[in-house]
């Protein structure tokens, strides 16, 4: 049943895999061991990735319900992108990090990805000052085939970024590193790098230390972006991969005029990837339905946003369509969780199949406890699920008198508490709403009757779905 037989499973990546998983949390690394389905979805991100290591561009939208696996899908995407020879970044959006802010959000999102920075190198992030060593090292090795001087050479790289907008004091701040380099001042390394991550707040402090008039703030976070992944491509990089999650964020801003504001930043952002016109820079977007479709507050309120994004009409009755801006991830199949548990018990046993603890048939009693106790949330949103077939597992591994017949129905399973139905955070706009408990699953209505409560922006109070 399982693809994933002949897999070596390394121990720090097994170790990595389950305590993840058993804390609810996405598995950053090593995916490919558990993950089941969405070849199509993979396909068409892979011809992206392929377009971006050529110097093009692209944007997509990943959609789905709470719980369907965006944010697994966004990191399988990342692996790949990081195998493929790009530069990636990750953030989530939340209340203070947005696309577009004038209150310092925008500047906190990008040294949100910066932070997340990672080459295949360095996976795990912060990734930034090898990026920067990369460019210096290969000037080094260009200036000591060809005799040329190093700076000249920097110089000429740094050229193609002066044509872009910002870019003279990014290629600046390049150069100043080159210069503690060569002269093994660190600070004015560490200073360069530390502009480079947007983490200068002051415009003072960064010409004091770098001598250059500009900092990177809400005002230049997308232009930044672009110099960056030009940036990487002289570094011998591909390109750059930004992978953003939890977009609902900018669906929960009460205030319209930052919803749009922020909308506008995702279309220039898709123009630019349609045109072309961002090279080796690509953007993978997480989000709910919500976000994409409500014709109040999702990007479909945005009237530009909506003709881009709205899906193939053709594209129904099972027909589907990878290749427009908008990817659908459908909902896990109950074959899908059944191998998803086959692969668990896979890497628990750390690739030795005479170290199941678990049989088969034991895999399906444990389906139907979940389905009893859940319903079919137990394979759609299957987090708890998968937490709950690991505490067994882990149970079954310190008690080895004990087998799995008798403790299967034992295993305790919380349905899933969706927090995009908690309420929203609106500090930075309004009064908070009151705290209102509510369980992802049940609340059955239709989504239009889920919206219809929630008339006008500002009445967050009267806030539901
Ligand atoms: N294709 C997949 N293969 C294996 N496990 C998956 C897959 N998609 C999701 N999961 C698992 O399902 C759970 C929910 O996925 P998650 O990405 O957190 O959902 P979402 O971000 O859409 O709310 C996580 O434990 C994740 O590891
Ligand atoms: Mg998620």
């Amino acid at each position: 049943m399982t693809t994933s037989r002949q897999a070596t499973i390394r121990p720090r990546e097994r170790d990595a895999l389950l305590q993840g998983l058993r804390s609810g949390v996405v598995p950053r690394m090593g995916q490919q061991h558990v993950q089941v389905g969405r070849v199509h979805e993979v396909k068409a991100l892979m011809s992206d990735i392929n377009r971006i290591n050529d110097g093009g561009s692209g944007s997509r939208f990943i959609i789905g319900d709470y719980g369907s696996g965006k944010t697994f899908f966004l990191h399988v995407v990342r692996s790949i992108a990081l195998q493929q020879k790009l530069v990636t970044a990750h953030a989530d959006l939340s209340p203070d990090r947005r696309l577009h802010a004038t209150g310092g959000q925008a500047r906190s999102l990008y040294s949100e990805l910066m932070r997340n920075m990672a080459t295949r190198a360095k996976p795990e992030g912060g990734a930034m000052s090898s990026v920067v060593e990369r460019f210096i090292s290969l000037a080094l090795t260009e200036s000591r085939d060809t005799g040329a001087p190093v700076e000249g050479i920097i110089r000429r790289g740094l050229s193609e970024l002066s044509e872009l907008t910002g870019g003279y004091d990014f290629a600046e701040v390049i150069a100043k590193y080159w210069q503690g380099h060569d002269t093994g001042n660190e600070q004015l390394k560490s200073d360069a790098v530390r502009w480079l991550r947007g983490e200068f707040s002051t415009r003072t402090d960064a010409r004091a230390a770098l001598g250059v008039r500009t900092i990177i703030d809400d005002s230049n976070f997308y232009d930044q972006l672009k110099l960056l992944a030009r940036f990487v491509r002289l570094a011998g990089f591909g390109g750059i991969l930004i992978c953003l999650d939890e977009m609902v964020n900018l669906y929960k801003l009460a205030n319209s005029q930052a919803r749009n504001s922020n909308y506008e930043q995702i279309l220039r952002i898709l123009n630019d990837s349609t045109q072309g016109s961002a090279a080796g820079l690509g953007f993978i977007f997480g989000g709910t339905p919500d976000f994409l479709l409500d014709p109040r507050r999702g990007l479909y309120s945005y009237a530009a946003l909506q003709s881009r994004l709205e899906e193939n009409s053709y594209a129904v009755d099972g027909l589907v369509d990878y290749s427009g801006p908008v990817l659908r991830l459908a909902n896990l199949t109950p074959e899908d969780f059944y191998v998803l548990l086959t692969k668990l018990r896979h890497v628990q046993a750390a690739g030795d199949e005479s170290a199941y603890l678990i049989s088969d048939d034991g895999i399906a009693e444990y389906m139907n406890h979940c389905a009893q106790r859940i319903g079919d949330a137990y394979f759609r949103t299957p987090r708890n699920t998968i937490k709950g077939f690991l505490d067994l597992l882990a149970v079954l591994e310190q008690n080895p008198d004990r087998s799995w017949e008798g403790l299967v129905t034992s295993v305790n399973l919380e349905r899933e508490s969706n927090p995009d139905l908690a309420p929203l955070d609106t500090a930075t706009e309004q009064s908070p709403a009151p705290a209102r408990p509510n369980e992802f699953l049940t609340d059955l209505r239709p989504a239009d009757d889920r919206r219809s409560t929630n008339d006008t922006d500002d009445e967050l109070s009267a806030f539901r779905l």
